[in-house]
């Protein structure tokens, strides 16, 4: 009988020991919620995921749709500076570039502005889907923009055939932008499914 009440009281004691210290709220790095890591969990890219939608918590809730419209608005905004980095890049005497790498930088300004141009129409289609009968034609024009997106970064990196250091700086602008855009279009995939 004692033995019993003493695993009793051990099974209690482990029960309780294991709640207080689960990992229902671990520690991270990042200030978002369960459903963000969650979610980010699902992509490429986890941790630039929940780096970038940290703050947008209390905004994106546990919505589909609002997941998908920050993580496009995130995309956007990156996008569109990265454009405007580029641009400063390829005007920067002190850089000492080559004709040619002038030449691949404007590309690239090229390729990236196509971009934010594709991005700035999915934006708007995204926010203005509604679930009916258009639903569908709507998402799938967000889907071919936000791929064609991606595309024209990938397009950049491939016209930058020089080497040197402008090349490992202007690849890792763009990388990180293709990236953020791989997220958003898995986001706008499982809204797209829901
Ligand atoms: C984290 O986000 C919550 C709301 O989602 C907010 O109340 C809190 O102040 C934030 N904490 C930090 C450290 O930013
Ligand atoms: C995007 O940029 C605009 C203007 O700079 C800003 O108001 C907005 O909060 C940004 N949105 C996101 C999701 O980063
Ligand atoms: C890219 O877009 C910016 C801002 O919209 C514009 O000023 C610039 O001329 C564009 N550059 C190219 C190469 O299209
Ligand atoms: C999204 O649509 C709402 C109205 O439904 C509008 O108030 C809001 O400004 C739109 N946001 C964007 C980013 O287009």
């Amino acid at each position: 009988m004692k033995t019993l009440i003493f695993l009793c009281i051990l099974l209690l004691c482990l029960i309780t020991h294991c709640t207080s210290c689960s990992p229902t709220t671990p520690r991270t790095k990042y200030n978002t919620s369960k459903y963000i890591r969650v979610s980010c969990r699902q992509t490429l890219y986890p941790k630039l995921c929940q780096r970038s939608l940290a703050n947008y918590a209390t905004k994106i809730k546990t919505s589909p749709k609002l997941l998908a419209t920050t993580a496009l608005l995130v995309t956007f905004n990156a996008t569109r500076s990265t454009s405007k980095r580029l641009r400063e890049l390829s005007v920067n005497r002190a850089l000492k570039l080559k004709p040619g790498e002038i030449q691949a930088l404007l590309e690239c300004v090229e390729e990236v502005n196509d971009s934010v141009y594709e991005l700035r129409k999915s934006i708007k289609e995204l926010n203005d889907s509604r679930k009916g009968p258009e639903f569908e034609l709507r998402m799938s024009d967000v889907q071919t923009w936000v791929s064609a997106a991606l595309t024209d970064d990938d397009t950049c990196m491939d016209d930058f055939t020089t080497r040197g250091r402008v090349r490992v700086l202007v690849r890792r602008l763009v990388v990180r932008i293709a990236r953020l855009t791989s997220i958003a279009l898995a986001f706008i995939n499982n809204y797209a499914a829901v």
